[in-house]
């Protein structure tokens, strides 16, 4: 079976570190998985005024997040924290009332950081606002990528080979997840 996983890059920066590793992410995923990326960038700031009429790049948005087996954030930390145009796409994908766009969608949380904690503060916001928003989270296999100078290429190829096996494995491990969640919570249950 083929599953589709979107992905989320919490930067919106035109060099950023963390869409180099999504696009290895996608590279070295198993062939049983298709990774497309959900774009945050277009949605406007969040305001529950929306909840009565989203917009159609909110209602695009979380069409995106609907057609997909699994989810996949690839983020960096800000001040220890989850980057404000995340959290800023989670609050609108949680939403409206009743229409949690998370709510039995596995996910994967990852992210690089030049610093040698490698997201991981970051991480563990993010995990604390999945699991609010009903995301079954793979827990027990975590990255926490420290982004040294070229250690992935612009198009996504990761030049050390002990990261390239660690990042394929973390796919590996995501394939596998999401194949038992869905196992136990059947897309549209
Ligand atoms: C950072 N950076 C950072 N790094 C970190 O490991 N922990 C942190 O708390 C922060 N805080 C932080 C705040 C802000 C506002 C910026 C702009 C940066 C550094 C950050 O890891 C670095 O800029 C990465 O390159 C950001 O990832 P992208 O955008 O390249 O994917």
């Amino acid at each position: 079976a083929s599953y589709k996983v979107g992905y989320f890059v919490g930067s919106l920066s035109s060099t950023s570190i963390n869409r180099r590793l999504a696009k290895a992410l996608a590279r070295l995923a198993p062939s049983e998985l298709q990774l497309v990326e959900i774009p945050i960038k277009d949605l406007p700031l969040y305001s529950q005024d929306y909840d009565a009429r989203f917009p159609p790049v909110a209602l695009a948005f979380k069409q995106a997040i609907a057609d997909c087996d699994g989810l996949l954030f690839v983020t960096p930390e800000f001040n220890r924290s989850i980057p404000g145009g995340l959290k800023n796409a989670i609050d609108w994908a949680s939403r409206p009332w009743g229409q949690n766009s998370f709510a039995r969608k596995p996910s994967g949380v990852i992210g690089a950081s030049p610093g040698s904690i490698g997201t991981a503060v970051a991480q563990s916001q993010l995990r604390s606002v999945l699991c609010f928003c009903n995301s079954p989270l793979m827990n027990n296999v975590e990255a926490y990528i420290q982004f040294t100078d070229g250690l992935i290429t612009e198009d996504g190829e990761v030049t050390e080979a002990r990261t390239r096996e660690f990042l394929s494995n973390y796919m590996q491990e995501l394939h596998a997840f999401i194949v038992r969640v869905l196992t136990v919570l059947p897309r549209g249950s």
